[in-house]
C-alpha cells in the first residue's frame, strides 16, 4: 500500500514526481495555486498548456514541470460548487481518479494533491476533502507505480481536516 500524508506546504515547492494544479477549461493560468504553478514553472509551461486546447471539467491533462521542482504538472479542472445539484462531487471525484491514472501513465512514483475546488470554486471543504482521501484510496490499484500521495495543504485547518480523514480511513492497528 503507498504512504499517504497530508503536510503544510506550497505544493509548487514539492520535489514529487507530479504535482496537480488546480486548474480551469482554458488550462491558461488563473489565479490561486494555478497562478502560483504558472509563476515558478515559468513561460515554458504556458506554452506547453497553449498547445492543449483545454480540458473538461472532472478531466485533466499532464505537462512537464519546468521550473519546478516537480518533473510533470497534471491539470486538473474542479467543479465550480454551484449548490451540489450539478454533478460536483462526481467531477470532484473524477479528477482525483484521472490524475492518478496520468500519473501511473508517466510511471510517478510519487504525487502532491492541492484541495482541488476548496479555494476559488467554493466546494465546501469538509465534503472535498472526504472525496479526496477516498478516491484516491479508491483508486490506487489502479496507479501501480505510485508509491508516495502528499496532500499539500494551504493551512493548517485544512491540515486537520485531511488527517483526520486519513485516520479515518487508516486500518486498524494490531494488538500486542
Ligand atoms: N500550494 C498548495 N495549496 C494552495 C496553494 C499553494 N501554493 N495556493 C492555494 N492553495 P484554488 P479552485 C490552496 O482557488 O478552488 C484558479 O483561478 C487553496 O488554499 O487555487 O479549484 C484556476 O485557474 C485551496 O485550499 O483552486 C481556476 O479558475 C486550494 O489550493 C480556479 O482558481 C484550491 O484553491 C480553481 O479554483
Amino acid at each position: 500500500m503507498a504512504k499517504l500524508e497530508a503536510v503544510l506546504a506550497d505544493i509548487t515547492t514539492l520535489p514529487v514526481d507530479a504535482i496537480v494544479n488546480a486548474a480551469n477549461k482554458s488550462l491558461l493560468g488563473g489565479g490561486g495555486v494555478d497562478g502560483a504553478i504558472h509563476r515558478k514553472a515559468g513561460k515554458g509551461l504556458l506554452r506547453e498548456c497553449e498547445t492543449l486546447g483545454g480540458c473538461e471539467t472532472g478531466d485533466a491533462r499532464i505537462t512537464g514541470g519546468y521550473d519546478l521542482p516537480a518533473k510533470h504538472v497534471i491539470h486538473a479542472v474542479g467543479p465550480r460548487w454551484s449548490g451540489g445539484k450539478r454533478n460536483e462531487a462526481q467531477l470532484l471525484a473524477n479528477c482525483y481518479r484521472r490524475s492518478l491514472e496520468l500519473a501511473a501513465d508517466a510511471r510517478c512514483a510519487s504525487i502532491a494533491f492541492p484541495a482541488i475546488s476548496c479555494g476559488i470554486y467554493r466546494f465546501p471543504v469538509e465534503d472535498a476533502v472526504k472525496i479526496a482521501v477516498s478516491t484516491v484510496i479508491e483508486n490506487l490499484p489502479l496507479a501501480p507505480s505510485i508509491e508516495h500521495v502528499v496532500f499539500a495543504c494551504f493551512s493548517s485547518d485544512m491540515l486537520a481536516l485531511y488527517r483526520a480523514e486519513l485516520d479515518a480511513h487508516a486500518p486498524p492497528s494490531k494488538p500486542d
